[in-house]
């Protein structure tokens, strides 16, 4: 029985094997569900490679046991968010569910039920940690978000 880890690594392969670069199908419907997020992005070329190298970086390393540097990355992720505004859990959860699809549309016959139940357990612990991040970094610096400076600095 294949691990979680080699389950992924195999769709990956596959995406890449299809020539497809997967942010962009992953961007597209992502900014389909939420139009008005799109303005927030002032380089979604840049960004775009970032967010999503990241996003299956971060799956990929809880499948493979290493929350040694995983955990540090999502702290990161939070708190350099938080300069975008309050953003919606809703939109994380989708981000990180789209991902998945996307994969799952573009890995062809690598892709099965248990390809498909690897990265959404490993997606389900990430929204865990990406939960406690952004609960840990309000009790830290209540106010230290976009558009919710302390009087004393507005
Ligand atoms: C696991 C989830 C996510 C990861 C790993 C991630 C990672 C990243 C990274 C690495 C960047 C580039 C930062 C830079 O180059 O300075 C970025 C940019 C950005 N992300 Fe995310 N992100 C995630 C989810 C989200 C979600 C859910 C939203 C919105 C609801 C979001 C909104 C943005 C915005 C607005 C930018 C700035 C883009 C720009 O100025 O062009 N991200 N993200």
């Amino acid at each position: 029985m294949p691990s979680d880890a080699e389950l992924m690594e195999a769709s990956l392969i596959a995406v890449a094997d299809a020539g497809v670069e997967l942010r962009h199908p992953l961007f597209a419907r992502w900014f389909a569900a939420w139009p008005e997020r799109r303005a927030t992005f002032i380089n979604v070329d840049a960004s775009s490679r970032r967010m999503t190298d990241e996003t299956l970086e971060m799956m990929l390393g809880l499948a493979k046991g290493e929350e040694l540097w995983v955990g540090p990355l999502v702290d990161e992720l939070a708190f350099t968010h938080r300069s975008y505004g309050r953003l919606p859990w809703a939109e994380y959860e989708s981000w990180i569910d789209l991902t998945i699809d996307c994969i799952g549309d573009t890995a062809g016959t690598a892709w099965s039920a248990e390809a498909n139940a690897a990265w959404r357990r490993q997606g389900e612990r990430l929204k865990v940690l990406i939960i406690a991040a952004r609960e840990d970094w309000d009790r830290a610096m209540p106010g230290h978000i976009l558009g919710e400076l302390p009087e004393v600095l507005s």
